[in-house]
């Protein structure tokens, strides 16, 4: 049966910061973050949105009233949830005005909880080939002021239709993937900002990369050539580098040069993003499919995923015929150059003020900025 993708979209807030103006703040070279890292700016997010409005505001773009009527299930990924025991996915549910006949849950794995939604939806659409499932990654990637993950941060959500004869990918049956307790990082549940070793984090996941791609290439009997491109989880852009690198001499010298390019166009979103932890390996997908000039219907790519803690996910995705003109490309390019810059100073304000919130009931009125907003708390939930 032929299920996938059938639409994509992506949200990220309004505020951007640009990181060699951070770097000459923290008293680091431009070049460590810019071309060491590979990252040129980072999402801010304003006190009046969260998780649960860039997953709304992402999906927004894709949900019109046909598609009201068919969503069956709502999948929230996410580690930097909203609520101890409410699902982000019954706020979505009601701000995008869905039937109330649709089941609704939020996952969580780190970075990898988006993968495993995806797959959570593929399967139940081949035991229900007539339902539609919206698949929402959304997060903040927060480490602290003055840390050294603190130029890997970023926030945004990306929000996915998966469904059958789907118009951008299919999601092939054809995953490898692993688990193994490892303390790389973590976020206790009364802290706001995450807990991180970050060299080990890196270690980790080229480690479990190297490996499932073994296990892949035994399972499938795929080689390099079989694929037009990859999409990695980018926490940061270098890391989709470093590998691939460990697996680039596979290929000829032709194929090689084509997975460089289209590494390249994988991670142009990310370098003005940031990290977006379950969503930041379908914005690497969908920068792939908006900038490389070579990709071609029925032509794979592969898909690789990594949660710390930690968990990995390597599969293909089969282009289909119209992906190109399904993609947000333009739009996604148009929001990005949008965005307004703030200063250091301005970012220090916003990032203290969103760990010292107080709970206490207050609600702000809405202004027009972005179409779903934070508004305050009251009976100490949150309101939007
Ligand atoms: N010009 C060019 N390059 C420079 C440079 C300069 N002037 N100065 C340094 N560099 C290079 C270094 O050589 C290094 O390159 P390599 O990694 O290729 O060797 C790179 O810049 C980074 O330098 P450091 O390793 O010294 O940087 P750091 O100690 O500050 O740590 C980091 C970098 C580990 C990414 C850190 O930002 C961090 O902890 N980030 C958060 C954790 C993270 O993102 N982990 C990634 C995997 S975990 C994951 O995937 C899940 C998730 O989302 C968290």
């Amino acid at each position: 049966m032929n299920i996938g993708i059938d639409k994509i979209a992506f949200y990220t807030p309004e505020y951007v910061l640009d990181l060699v103006t951070l770097a000459k703040a923290r008293g680091d070279e431009p070049d460590k973050y810019t071309i060491g890292i590979g990252q040129d700016e980072q999402a801010v997010i304003p006190n009046d949105e969260d998780v649960v409005t860039m997953g709304a505001n992402a999906a927004r773009q894709i949900v019109d009233d046909q598609e009201r009527k068919t969503i069956d299930m709502v999948i929230f990924a996410t580690e930097s949830g909203i609520d101890n025991s409410k699902s982000s996915a019954i706020y979505v549910q009601k701000l995008l005005q869905l039937s109330e006949f649709v089941r609704t849950i939020e996952l969580k794995q780190a970075c990898y909880a988006g993968t495993f939604g995806l797959m959570q939806a593929r399967d139940y659409v081949a035991a229900h080939p007539d339902k539609r499932v919206l698949v929402i990654a959304s997060d903040i990637a927060r480490y602290g002021l003055a840390t050294a993950g603190e130029v890997t941060q970023g926030a945004g959500a990306v929000a996915m239709i998966v469904a059958t004869n789907p118009n951008i990918t299919l999601i092939n049956d054809d995953s490898v993937y692993m688990s193994r307790e490892v303390a790389d990082f973590w976020r206790p549940v009364d802290r706001t900002e995450a807990l991180v070793d970050g060299h080990l984090s890196t270690e980790v996941y080229k480690e479990m990369f190297l490996t499932l791609w073994q296990r892949y290439k035994n399972q499938t009997k795929h080689s390099l050539n079989d694929f037009t491109g990859f999409a990695f989880h980018l926490p940061y852009t270098k890391m989709g580098k470093k590998a691939l690198d460990q697996i680039i001499l596979e290929a000829d010298e032709a194929q090689q040069k084509r997975l460089l390019n289209n590494l390249i166009a994988s991670q142009q979103f990310s370098r003005h993003v940031g990290n977006l932890y379950t969503g930041s390996v379908y914005l690497s997908l969908l920068s792939l499919l908006s900038h490389s000039k070579d990709l071609k219907p029925g032509e794979k790519v592969a898909i690789f995923s990594y949660g710390s803690g930690a968990e990995a996910e390597l599969y293909s995705m089969t282009l289909q015929p119209d992906f190109r003109s399904s993609i947000p490309a333009a739009s996604v390019a148009k929001q990005l150059s949008e965005r307004q810059q703030v200063s250091v100073a301005q970012y220090e304000k916003i990032f203290q003020s969103q760990l010292l919130d107080s709970h206490v009931d207050v609600i702000r009125s809405a202004t027009k900025k972005h179409h779903f907003q934070f508004l305050g708390w009251q009976n100490g939930e949150r309101q939007y």
